[in-house]
């Protein structure tokens, strides 16, 4: 029962997420905040945990799908332990036309320095790593942690130097917070091998208190940016692609922004999510997944999975944050939301 499918939507399936942690060094003010994810925040026990075995056996299944695409999230996934056994397991699979999937990773670079050698000798393709500002006082703000700029700028040249390249920049833009980091950012990453991308602040789970007008529309990131280092538009990499890039006319490289909130691009989302514990979400902003771990941990042989998986893909309509737009600024449909630690950004 596997092969190629597409959704309500028509939408297929050709990226997948998987969270292999809830567990993150920082406490970034708009994901994992200090008051909600403190002491006594109950993070999942080990045995709730996918094994690498069973991560392996459903990206399997998911490939078989059409999955070409497998991004390793969290929390922070290098603080996982041997996650360089998971990426040699998953580097393994190909996909139906006998291809290499693209295997990648979001981190925010703190253990990128330590890690990068193994995970590009176990066979990850690319890292996007997360940095929110350049001024040491605000990415400390941001990252609730105490944790340093320089680190992370390092980690982000030993993983070029490895060979784990193109390597994009990750910021998400708080107005009021980090905003002013915006051109300084911009400047420092122009005319570097690095892709920065500006990500609008979503209203993802349930406890950093969103609010509309701490969202910087990517409209104006891309205007004060345009004011002292011209732009111009450039097409998309590939259908459904998270980012719309522009480009230095003076040949300094390229920058995206991802403009969840204000242009959403649910039309041609191909994306699903894996939760730490198994679960599969068919969207950023659903309130509930498909428990897959009780299948792995049942008789269930690998096509009665991967019927199942097949089965919640053909009926999904997930488009919240279209919805979200078409409601009045900031009326956000009323549900119970999973927090992006836990579900994987
Ligand atoms: P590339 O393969 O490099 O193009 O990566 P990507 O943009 O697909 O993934 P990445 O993890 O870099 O995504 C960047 C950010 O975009 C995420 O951290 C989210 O903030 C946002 N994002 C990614 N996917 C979705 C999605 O499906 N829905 C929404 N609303 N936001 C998303
Ligand atoms: N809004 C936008 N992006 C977020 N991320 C986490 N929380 C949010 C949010 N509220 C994304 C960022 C970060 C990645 C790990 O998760 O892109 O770089
Ligand atoms: Fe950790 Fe990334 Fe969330 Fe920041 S955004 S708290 S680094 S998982
Ligand atoms: Fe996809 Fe849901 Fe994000 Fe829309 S809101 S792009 S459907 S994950």
């Amino acid at each position: 029962p596997t092969g190629l499918i597409a959704d309500q939507l028509g939408r297929p399936l050709h990226d997948l997420r998987i969270s292999v942690t809830d567990r993150c060094n920082f406490r970034c003010v708009y994901c994992m905040p200090r008051e909600v994810f403190d002491k006594d925040y109950a993070f999942l026990p080990q045995t709730a945990l996918l094994s690498f075995e069973e991560m392996t056996r459903l990206a399997s299944l998911f490939v078989a799908h059409g999955v070409q695409k497998i991004r390793l999230t969290g929390g922070e996934p290098l603080l996982r332990k041997h996650i360089e056994n998971l990426i040699g397991m998953l580097s393994a699979l190909k996909t139906p036309d006998g291809k290499d999937l693209d295997l990648t990773l979001t981190t925010n670079g703190s253990l990128l320095a330590k890690k990068a050698q193994a995970l590009k000798d176990a066979g990850l393709k690319r890292v996007t790593v997360s940095l929110d500002a350049l001024d040491e006082a605000i990415f400390k703000r941001m990252n609730d942690a105490d944790f340093p700029v320089a680190e992370v700028l390092h980690g982000i040249d030993v993983a070029h130097q490895v060979g784990l390249g193109p390597i994009k920049v990750n910021m998400v833009v708080k107005r009021g917070v980090n905003d002013h980091q915006i051109l300084p950012m911009a400047r420092y990453f122009k005319n570097t091998p690095y892709i920065l991308r500006f990500i609008e602040y979503m209203d993802v789970g349930a406890s950093n208190g969103w609010k509309m007008d701490e969202v910087v529309p990517s409209s104006e990131i891309v205007q004060r940016i345009q004011a002292e280092l011209p732009l111009q538009p450039i097409a998309a990499n590939y259908t459904g692609e998270t980012a719309q890039r522009w480009r230095y006319t003076d040949g300094g490289g390229e920058i995206g922004v991802i403009s969840s909130v204000t242009q959403a691009f649910c039309h041609d989302c191909t994306r699903a999510r894996l939760s730490t514990e198994g679960k599969l979400y068919t969207c950023l902003f659903a309130s509930a997944g498909h428990d897959l771990r009780a299948l792995l941990r049942s008789e269930c042989s690998d096509a009665e999975i991967a019927s199942v998986i097949g089965q919640l893909w053909r009926t999904r309509d997930d488009r919240y944050s279209e919805m979200r737009t078409q409601n009045t600024a900031g009326l956000t449909p009323a549900r119970k939301k999973v927090e992006m630690s836990y579900i994987g950004g």
